[in-house]
């Protein structure tokens, strides 16, 4: 009998962590921790009850599981909400991946971390894996922070920094706009977008497939997955309203959103993937391609 490596799988009920969790593959004995409910069930899937932020049910965690891999996409990555709740946001961004990579360097897991696009600040794109991060609001300081963190793990770590993340919850769980905006679509509402920020947007199964390849491989340091694309939010915004068979007329250009307290928000965080279509196996597509692979997963679910 064959031995599966043990793969974690960090904020399980979140929108990436749902296309990792339906992704893996039977290499994988996969354990899920959520401080959620299970969303399914299946061999080699085990969830976890937990609080991240308590260190002791972490360590308890790893001397159980012993995994070799780590894909850490649980955050809080509401920026508004981290501008709001700075303690909140260093909590879980910054001081849980620091237990993380403690508990990751001390077993030898290896650490897949989820950073973002929006690390820099907008005014530089396209940026590759070596430029300057460059932060405007707070979320964007935690995440640098955390990224700093792991990178210190060297060759056991990979940050992945995750473009606009594009796609229909796998799991039904999670933070997407696409699920947002196909809502107020149907209800026969407008979605405004705007012209202003520029994105290089990335399909969710995508994602999914490529951590599930990080966590896998002797990968380290920083990659960009991205898509192919450089697009501002209207012209997404249109995009997906085409595909999804409603009126283009529905998306109104919207100037830039200001209100009291809403954080900074960068321009253009167009990422450069050329790394990532190098290294990987996993193709980075067109967000029509992306788009493609989601409607075709709607019709013939992953699960
Ligand atoms: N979606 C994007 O467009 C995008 C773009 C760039 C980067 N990213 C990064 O990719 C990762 C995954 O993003 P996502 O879109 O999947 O986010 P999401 O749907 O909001 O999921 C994040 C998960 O983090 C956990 N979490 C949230 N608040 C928490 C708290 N206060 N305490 C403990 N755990 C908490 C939750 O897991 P449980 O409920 O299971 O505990 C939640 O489901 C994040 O690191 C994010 O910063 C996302």
């Amino acid at each position: 009998m064959t031995t599966k490596k043990k793969l974690i799988v960090m904020g399980a009920n979140g929108f990436v962590a749902g296309s990792v969790l339906a992704q893996a593959g039977d290499e994988w004995e996969v354990h899920a921790v959520s401080r959620g409910n299970p969303l399914i069930r299946r061999d080699q899937l085990s969830w976890h009850a937990c609080d991240p932020l308590v260190p002791a049910q972490l360590t308890q965690l790893f001397q159980e599981v012993k995994p070799a891999a780590v894909i850490h996409t649980a955050a809080v990555a509401d920026i508004d909400f981290c501008q709001a709740h700075p303690e909140t946001a260093r909590a879980v961004n910054v001081d849980l991946t620091r237990t993380l990579a403690d508990l990751c360097r001390d077993t030898g897991a290896k650490l897949v971390f989820c950073s973002t696009d929006t690390i820099f600040d907008g005014e530089h794109a396209p940026y590759d894996e070596d430029a300057q991060p460059g932060p405007i609001n707070f979320y964007a300081e935690t995440k640098v922070e955390a990224e700093q963190i792991v990178t210190r793990l060297g060759a056991q770590a990979v940050v992945a920094r995750l473009s606009l993340v594009v796609g229909v919850p796998v799991l039904g769980a999670g933070n997407s706009f696409l699920a947002r905006m196909i809502a107020t679509l149907k209800s026969g509402q407008p979605v405004a977008a705007t012209e202003r920020e520029v994105r290089t947007p990335v399909d969710v199964i995508t994602v999914g497939r490529a951590l599930l390849e990080l966590a896998a491989g002797n990968h380290a340091g920083i990659f960009h997955l991205a898509g192919l694309d450089r697009l501002n939010r209207f012209e997404i915004a249109q995009k997906i309203a085409a595909r999804f068979g409603f009126s283009q007329k529905l998306i109104v250009a919207q100037a830039v959103a200001a209100w009291p307290g809403r954080a900074a928000r960068p321009r253009d965080v167009s990422l450069n993937n050329a790394k990532a279509c190098k290294q990987l196996k996993t193709p980075m597509r067109t967000l029509d391609d992306g788009l493609s692979l989601i409607l075709k997963m709607s019709e013939t679910p992953l699960l």
